[in-house]
């Protein structure tokens, strides 16, 4: 299984970023985690993070015949971008939508989400453990034959 994960603009700056809201771990910390997570799992993990949102569409449209499935915490870009959206769309590989934090508990206009009604999934509020979560999920997906 290759599964691809997608972090947003300001991702970089976790550890360093708000701590009180995004906790203390660097993104760096988390990746390396889930890393040696989907080995155990026997999952081809490929990750990116990038402060620019085309980068992100090239690399989701890249993914099409090269990634099952897709984990993405698009950070701001949850808020604004219809050409994540589209991307998304496009390549039609299940994704799930993270959020280190619950987002619902903030500003107001955090709660809309471009990509939450296309997602298989949305994880928020449980810090980088939601990216564990999402690796299981998807693991558990792709590994069993839908009954519908
Ligand atoms: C975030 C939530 C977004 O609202 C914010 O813009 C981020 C991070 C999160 O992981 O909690 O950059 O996606």
């Amino acid at each position: 299984l290759r599964i691809l994960l997608l972090n947003g603009p300001n991702l970089n700056m976790l550890g360093k970023r708000e701590p009180q809201i995004y906790g203390a771990a660097t993104l760096p910390q988390i990746v390396e985690g889930l890393t040696a997570h989907a080995k155990e799992l026997n999952v081809t993990l490929t990750h990116l993070q990038s402060n620019a949102e085309h980068e992100l569409i090239n690399a989701i449209q890249q993914s099409l015949g090269q990634q099952d499935f897709i984990i993405i915490n698009p950070g701001a870009y949850t808020h604004t971008s219809v050409a994540i959206r589209d991307a998304l769309l496009s390549v039609a590989i299940p994704f799930i939508e993270v959020h280190l934090s619950n987002v619902h508990a903030r500003e107001e206009f955090r709660r809309h989400s471009y990509l939450s009604d296309i997602a298989k999934g949305v994880i928020c509020g449980l810090g980088a453990k939601g990216y564990h979560y999402a690796l299981e999920s998807a693991v558990s997906s792709l590994s069993t034959i839908p009954s519908n």
